[in-house]
């Protein structure tokens, strides 16, 4: 694993916006895995500067997001979709046809999750994930569990997950319970993984999850067994690792 220590949540940004930046431009065509939360938002909003300044062409890249809340529409503002278009896919030119969400519409779980199984292999698997952190070492919705599960699955969230989610809603209720989440076997096929960490609040997970034993009730934990990990944090996230 190469750690890149940044000494703020810009300089992560741009440390994170410059391997994304690189893949683009070495593979034009790549898939890339997303991620939501509001830690890649500076990294978003960076490639959006450099596609502005001419650096960047999105016209031929995939993306394939990790997850989505079941239940909510694509127009709804706190869905998954909702954000990767604010935040990056109606500021760059990639093709909307090409731009992967799970649909969070479809109520039948076995249908929604055999979809985007199908979507991600077409796309011959993905290029480069990035991926952010949750305080419970989750990654994409992937909850601590006593089985890494492989593939695209319905999940009940934790209540520390809901919880956390919980300052994007008006109130608790409108807070959804489940989500639609890419496995972690998926993820672990990346050819190379991206993850951003910043604050204070993810120093003790970060350490659990790339210091820490490899475990499902850290599900990050398993990106200590992949060839190709990049984690880009500030000094506060890295600040209790060895
Ligand atoms: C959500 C997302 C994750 C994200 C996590 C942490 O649960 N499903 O992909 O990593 O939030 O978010 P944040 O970056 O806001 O701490």
């Amino acid at each position: 694993m190469q750690i890149i220590k940044t000494r703020d949540y810009d300089h992560m940004s741009r440390m994170a916006a410059n391997i994304i930046a690189a893949q683009v431009i070495m593979k034009p065509d790549c898939v890339l895995g997303l991620a939501t939360g509001s830690t890649p938002v500076g990294t978003y909003e960076e490639l959006v500067r450099r596609y502005d300044k001419g650096e960047l062409d999105f016209s031929t890249v995939t993306s394939i997001n990790l997850d989505e809340y079941k239940g909510l529409s694509p127009e709804n503002d706190q869905s998954y979709r909702y954000f990767m278009n604010t935040h990056l896919f109606s500021h760059v030119n990639i093709d909307p046809e090409k731009t992967y969400v799970p649909n969070g519409l479809e109520p039948d779980s076995e249908k929604a999750c055999a979809a985007y199984n199908a979507v991600i292999r077409q796309a011959g698997g993905i290029d480069l994930q990035l991926l952010g952190l949750g305080h419970n070492g989750h990654i994409g919705f992937n909850e601590p569990s006593d089985i890494f599960e492989k593939e695209t699955h319905c999940v009940d969230l934790t209540q520390s997950t809901i919880d956390a989610n919980s300052r994007f809603f008006a109130s608790m209720d409108e807070v959804p319970k489940q989500a639609y989440t890419m496995g972690i076997g998926t993820i672990m096929q990346a050819k190379k993984v991206l993850v951003v960490v910043s604050g204070k609040a993810k120093a003790q997970i970060v350490k659990d999850a790339f210091f820490g034993p490899c475990t499902p009730q850290v599900p990050a934990s398993i990106l200590q067994l992949h060839s190709d990990v990049i984690l880009v944090g500030d000094e506060e996230a890295l600040s209790l690792i060895p």
